[in-house]
């Protein structure tokens, strides 16, 4: 049974559609203030448009080759191998880096949109958010997006969630 004591993740998950989507979502949700993880960097194109936007950001990929040609490319951004589904070395990652959080995180990975893999990306989606807990977390997903629209959360009859219910004594 759910009690009040039991984890509840607080990170916002936000789905887009395309590149487009995903790039468009940097002036919404990228401030001075953060410092941004890219997972899935490639050459860089995305990281180098979060940059101006926060404090610091690091691009990363699982292929070395994009890394090299990302920092050949833009030699003022910071990019290091990393593979996604090793968040325990995203975590060290920080670490190294002297980072205290990523306060903010993206994901850009090729086989992530289709529908096969929406329980793949939920399940990526939440060890990020359980182990890096960023405030939150865009993602380029059309099959999350989509589901997530198809999502509507139970507000009651009346509309008004439990949760903002003035609870009577005893109850
Ligand atoms: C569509 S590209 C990213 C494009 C980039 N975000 C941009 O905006 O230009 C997808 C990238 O995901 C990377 N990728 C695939 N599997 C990965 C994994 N397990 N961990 C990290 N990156 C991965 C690929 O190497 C590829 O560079």
């Amino acid at each position: 049974m759910p009690n009040n004591q039991q984890f509840k993740l607080k990170t916002k998950f936000i789905g887009t559609r395309d590149v487009h989507e995903y790039r468009q979502t940097i002036g919404t949700w990228v401030s001075e203030l953060d410092t941004v993880l890219e997972i899935g960097c490639e050459w860089g194109t995305t990281t180098v448009q979060i940059a101006p936007a926060c404090s610091r950001v690091v691009g990363t990929d699982v292929s070395a080759d994009c890394i090299d040609r990302a920092r050949r490319e833009h030699p003022e951004c910071e990019f290091a191998v990393l593979d996604a589904f090793d968040v325990r070395a995203a975590a060290d990652l920080a670490s190294e880096l002297d980072i205290e959080r990523f306060s903010k995180i993206y994901i850009d990975m090729s086989g992530l949109s289709g529908y096969r893999s929406l329980l793949d990306t939920i399940s990526l989606l939440t060890m990020y958010a359980t182990v890096l807990r960023p405030e939150a977390i865009v993602i380029k997903s059309a099959s999350l997006k989509h589901f997530a629209n198809l999502c509507q959360p139970w507000r009651g009859h009346d509309g008004v969630s439990r949760k903002s219910r003035r609870q009577p004594a005893g109850d």
